[in-house]
């Protein structure tokens, strides 16, 4: 990857849920040339995903991904990341990009017994679709380029501002849960499930394409555009009287507390 033009040779160290997820996306969005070199445990998997192109191998070792390719890709869970770094031989030409969010960049850097520049990357399942956000620290122009066809990459800082953005994505069951609840009240309002849902789905839809159109600079007080005393006022009322807004600080709060707890016992 030393210049644009240059095949991509990407090596994928673990190839479960998440790494299969990009070696798809990569495939069907990458708009590189790249060749990509796949451990073998997990052998249906890796057999199905070297049969969907003509650019991806199975290896036969950890150690033969390393040596085929430069950018290697880490998608085994810590556990396994402890016990199969530290025998792998990496070379100057190599850069890690680890997939274990819950590991510091610093703990992975250790177990490796050599000085290669690391990345973290924490895409979401979504990627598979081209979709979601994906985020990467620190950044990095080519890491940022190559994920940029699989998604929305967002940069952070430090390692605390990934953790608060980790830990939004634990509002996905929520979400679905308001969906499913909005949902439901409507079919019991004389609605089929379907016209509720058809409705509905359409309905948030356009409040978050609305919300994205929106400047960050007003994206905090767009929810205060409602006519005085009229439908919205009065389910905002409903809401805060019950604690209703405030309840999801608290519920992300109480992720993050136990997701910074989990990281330093790794
Ligand atoms: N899943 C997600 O949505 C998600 C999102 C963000 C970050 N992550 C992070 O990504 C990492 C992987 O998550 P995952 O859900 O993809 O895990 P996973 O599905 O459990 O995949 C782990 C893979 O590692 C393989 N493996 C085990 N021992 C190995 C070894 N010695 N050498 C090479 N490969 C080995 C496993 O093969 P076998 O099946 O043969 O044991 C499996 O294919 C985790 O650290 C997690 O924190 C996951």
């Amino acid at each position: 990857m030393e210049n644009e033009k240059a095949v991509l040779k990407i090596g994928f160290v673990g190839v479960g849920t998440m790494a299969s997820a990009i070696v798809r996306a990569l495939i069907s969005y990458g708009s590189r040339d790249m060749q990509i070199f796949l451990s073998p445990r997990s052998a249906e998997r890796t057999k199905k995903l070297a049969a969907a192109s003509e650019n991806v191998h199975v290896a036969a070792s950890n150690q033969e991904v390393l040596d085929n390719a430069d950018w290697i890709v880490l998608g085994v869970t810590p556990q396994v990341a402890e016990e199969a770094l530290p025998s792998l031989k990496f070379g100057g030409n190599h850069h890690l990009i680890t997939l274990i969010s819950p590991v510091s960049l610093s703990r992975i850097k250790e177990m490796i017994p050599a000085n290669i520049e690391v990345n973290k990357v924490v895409p979401l399942p979504f990627i598979e679709h081209g979709k979601g956000p994906i985020l990467l620290y620190p950044d990095n122009k080519k890491i940022n380029s190559l994920f940029s066809d699989l998604g929305h990459v967002v940069t952070v800082e430090n390692e605390y501002q990934l953790d608060a953005l980790i830990t939004i994505t634990a509002l996905a069951s929520p979400f679905y849960r308001i969906l499913s609840e909005v949902i439901d009240w409507g079919s019991q309002h004389d609605l089929s499930v379907e016209k509720s849902a058809d409705y509905t789905l359409s309905f948030f839809e356009a409040l978050l394409h609305r919300a994205q159109e929106t400047g960050t600079d007003e994206i905090l007080d767009l929810w205060r555009e409602m006519t005085p005393g009229g439908l919205n006022l009065k389910a905002t009322q409903s809401l805060e009287e019950r604690s209703g807004f405030s309840m999801w600080h608290d519920a992300l709060n109480v992720v993050l507390d136990f997701f910074a707890r989990n990281n330093s016992e790794e």
